[in-house]
Parts: C-alpha cells; structure tokens; sequence
C-alpha cells in the first residue's frame, strides 16, 4: 500500500562537522568501509525513494560523487549559507516542488538509520498522519528537541535553548527524521520563520504549523542506537562498533562461526555463505565473497576477494583486490595474493607473494615463491599450469609461463617460459668440499679464543 506511494528523501549533509578535526566531510567518514552518507541513502532507496536529493554545503562535490554511487540519479543541490534545518530542506525546494506523496528528511551523519523505521514513518502517512517525526530516547537528552505529545499526537518539537524546565525534563527526543506530505509541504515549510534563541530556520517547527492547520502530527520511536548521529571521532568509533556487533550477530545467524565475534570486522558488503569458519582477528575490506566451508584462519586482512568453496586463507595472510581461490584452494601463513586467480586445489602454503598470475588447479607453489610482477614501471603477468610444482625459494620473473605439470628447481630465478612438463633449474650449482667445512669452524673459534681469551664458545 505505501510503496504506490511516491517518495523524495531529502539528506541533510552540510555540516561543517569541524569537531571531526578533518579536511574530509563530515558524512564522508566511512562506517564499516562505507562514507556514512551512502548508508543513509541506502537506507532510503530501500524503503523505496523514488528520487534523493542531497543538500551539500560548499565544496560538496565529494559528497555529491559519493550518493551518485548508489544513487546515479541523486539530485545534489547546494546550501551556501547555514541557516538551519528548514533552510536546508528548502535548498531542494525545485525538486520539492516537482509533486511526491511523501518526502522523507534524513541527516547524512546518522549512518545506521533502518529502512524499517523509515517504513513506518512512511506509513503513519499512509494511515492519515500530515507530519512523522522519528523520536527515540537516549541516555542523556540534553541538546536534543524534545517531543511534546498529546493524546496520541505531536504536538511541538522545542530545541533544547528554547524549552522551558519543563519541557526539557521530556526524555523522548527528536531523532532529526521527519517525514511529511509533499503536496502542501512547500507552503509549510516556506512560513518558518527563524525567532528562536539560535536565530536558525528549524525544521522542526513544522509540526507546529502543520498543527495550526488543524492536521494530524505523530511521532514514532525508534532505538537510540540506529538514531546516532556522528559529530566527531568518538561517536564515530561507537558507530562503528554497532555497525559490527550488529553485522556479527548476522553473521552467525547465516551459519557462519565466529570463533572470537569481537575481533572479527566486516565490511558493508562482505558476504559470506553459511558453514564458513573465521578465527580471531580477521579484517575484512570491501568486496569480498566466502562461500560455504571455507575457513579462514587467524589474523588475517582479506579485501576484494573471493574464496571458494573449502578453500582456506591464513593463518596470518593478506588477500588484496582481484585474489580468487577456487574450490579447495589453499593459502597459508605469510603469503600475499594480489590479482590472481588459484585454480582448485591449488596450494600457495608459506611466505610467498603471488601477484598478477594464475595458478592451475592444484599447482604447489613452494614456500618462499615470489612472482616478480612489477618492473618499477609495468606489471607483467606470470603463469603457472595445472599440476605444477615450484620449488621453494624461486622468483618468477613475470611476464613468464610455466607450463601444466612442470616442476621448478628449488631457489630458481625463472625468466624464461617452461613447457609443460618440463624440469627448469636456475640456479649455481652446488660446491662441496670435503672437510673444507670443519676447517672453517675450527679456524673462526680459533679467532675468536684468540680475541677474548676465556670466552666459552
Ligand atoms: C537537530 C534537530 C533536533 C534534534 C537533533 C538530532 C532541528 C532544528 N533540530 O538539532 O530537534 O534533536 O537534530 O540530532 O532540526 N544541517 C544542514 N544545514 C543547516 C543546518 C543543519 O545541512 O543549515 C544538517 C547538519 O549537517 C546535520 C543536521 O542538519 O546533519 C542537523 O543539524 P544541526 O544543526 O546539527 O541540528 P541539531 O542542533 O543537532
């Protein structure tokens, strides 16, 4: 029933933010490796916003990039002065003015906002309501609007400055989300004036006029946590943490075991299948895909990965952009795997670099291996066939090609291509020299009982 209604979200994001301390917007500070005003617009295009428009202050190109990335049709206007929050609404008045049933007002800098509590906001409208404020309770009101309620109704929102002793002991605070109709929103919105102790154009100030019209106003509540707004590194840190304490609790609902859920961090979009094992301390960055039975052992940094079906990563391994582990694939302690592709099976085991490369199916690449990708000026590409063996030690100097079931001497330097099949050794040969050894040590004790003579060896 409400999703036939149309709906503009309009997100507040000229803040200032200068108490972040930071050359960056405010609202681009990412939560959970995503600036906090695309979790707002996300929140709002789930709840089925036909059109966002944002209100930037100056210099809010960013900003403005940022919301396009999961809205490309935002429209992004500009509040040059700040002048309150009615004001800001206003800056979209053009977009307003184009006609939605409802229009939603959102802060860019309260990033867990859920598209349930917008939901309903937008069906208070739906059953009749002009006007939805989204109230909460926090811990300590002070600084908040309180909502001022009879029989059922909203009556007022008073910013703390302006609210009598009274009116301040209400703990039940506006959130910032307000929801209202969009045909006579404009008219309202335009009569604010700003004769408040802030001398600001407060948007909240429609409920009153909207209630001098004789129509209906409600407030709904939500949980303080989802309602946090972000204003410095503190809160941000503390939204963080809900982001992930949230997404944890998630995570083991799926299906995935979370042995230590504490030291676990997702990002927004880490998706991983049910019976995936993660141990302590693993981070993950965006865009990584786990599927089902894969384990991913302790401290490990995965970003821009996919690990297949049983493959395992770590303990202590880096998967950069572009790593893929196909089914059963194997990376283990000290390695790190950048754009390249290891085929099922495959085994990358003990301190080695793969990058820019593709590995076949249950290739066994040795401990120490290196892929010489770069050049100082271009990446090169490296090979390795199915069955493949490289010996421990061995630096693949890309471009190169090692072909299906080659084997590769231990401690090579591998510059030309090796067919399939093939043994490729490079390197010295070795050197021995009976009884040359024990005359060596003999020799350097000697010097040293000679240099400090009591010396135990
Ligand atoms: C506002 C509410 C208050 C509520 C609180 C919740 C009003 C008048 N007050 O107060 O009832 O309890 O939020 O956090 O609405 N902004 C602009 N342009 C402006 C002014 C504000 O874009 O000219 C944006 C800010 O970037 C911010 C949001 O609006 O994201 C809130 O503005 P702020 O002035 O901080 O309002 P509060 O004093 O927090």
């Amino acid at each position: 029933m409400t999703m036939a209604r149309t709906c503009l979200s309009i997100i507040l994001a000229a803040g200032e933010g200068t108490r972040m301390k930071s050359r960056t917007s405010k609202v681009l500070h990412p939560v959970a490796h995503l600036p906090m005003v695309r979790h707002v617009a996300r929140a709002a295009l789930a709840t089925g916003a036909d059109r966002i428009a944002v209100v930037v202050g100056r210099n809010g190109e960013a900003v403005a990039a940022a919301v396009r990335a999961d809205a490309p049709g935002a429209e992004v206007v500009e509040q040059t002065e700040r002048l309150g929050t009615a004001h800001a609404v206003l800056a979209a008045r053009d977009v307003i003015a184009e006609g939605f049933d409802d229009i939603v007002v959102l802060f860019g800098d309260t990033p867990l906002i859920r598209p349930e509590t917008l939901q309903r906001a937008r069906a208070s409208l739906a059953a009749g309501a002009e006007v939805c404020v989204v109230g909460f309770r926090p811990a300590d009101p002070t600084g908040y609007g309180r909502l001022i309620e009879r029989d059922g109704e909203l009556v007022a929102i008073r910013e703390e400055k302006d609210a009598s002793p009274a009116e301040r002991a209400i703990d039940f605070c506006n959130a910032g989300v307000m929801a209202f109709r969009g045909e006579t929103a404009l008219q309202r919105l335009q009569a604010i004036g700003n004769a408040n102790a802030k001398g600001e154009y407060y948007l909240t100030d429609l409920v009153e006029i909207t209630r001098g019209d004789g129509l209906s106003v409600r407030a709904i509540e939500a949980e303080a946590f989802e309602v946090a707004g972000v204003d410095n590194r503190q809160k941000l840190a503390a939204v963080e943490a809900t982001w992930q304490a949230a997404r944890r609790l998630d995570a083991m609902q799926d299906g995935v075991t979370l042995q230590d859920p504490g030291s676990v961090h997702f990002a927004y979009d880490t998706d991983i299948a049910p019976d995936v094992t993660i141990e302590p301390n693993v981070v993950f960055g965006p865009g990584v895909t786990i599927a089902s039975g894969a384990v991913i052992h302790a401290f490990c940094h995965i970003e821009g990965a996919a690990i297949g079906p049983g493959g395992t990563v770590g303990p202590f391994a880096r998967l950069r952009p572009g790593a893929r582990l196909d089914d059963g694939a194997k990376v283990g302690n000290f390695c790190e795997v950048k754009n390249a592709e290891l085929g099922p099976g495959a085994k990358v085991n003990h301190l080695t670099y793969i990058g820019d490369a593709r590995i076949g199916a249950k290739a066994n690449i040795g401990a120490g291996t290196i892929t010489c990708n770069y050049d100082g000026a271009l990446k090169h590409e490296t090979i390795i066939g199915a069955g493949a063996f490289i010996g421990s030690n061995s630096a693949l100097v890309a471009p190169v090609r090692v072909g299906d079931e080659a084997y590769v001497g231990t401690g090579s330097v591998v510059t030309d291509d090796v067919p399939d099949g093939a043994l490729a050794i490079a390197r010295e040969r070795q050197v021995t020299k009976p009884d040359r050894g024990r005359q060596i040590i003999q020799r350097n004790a000697a010097a040293k009982a000679a240099k400090s003579p009591g010396d135990a060896a």
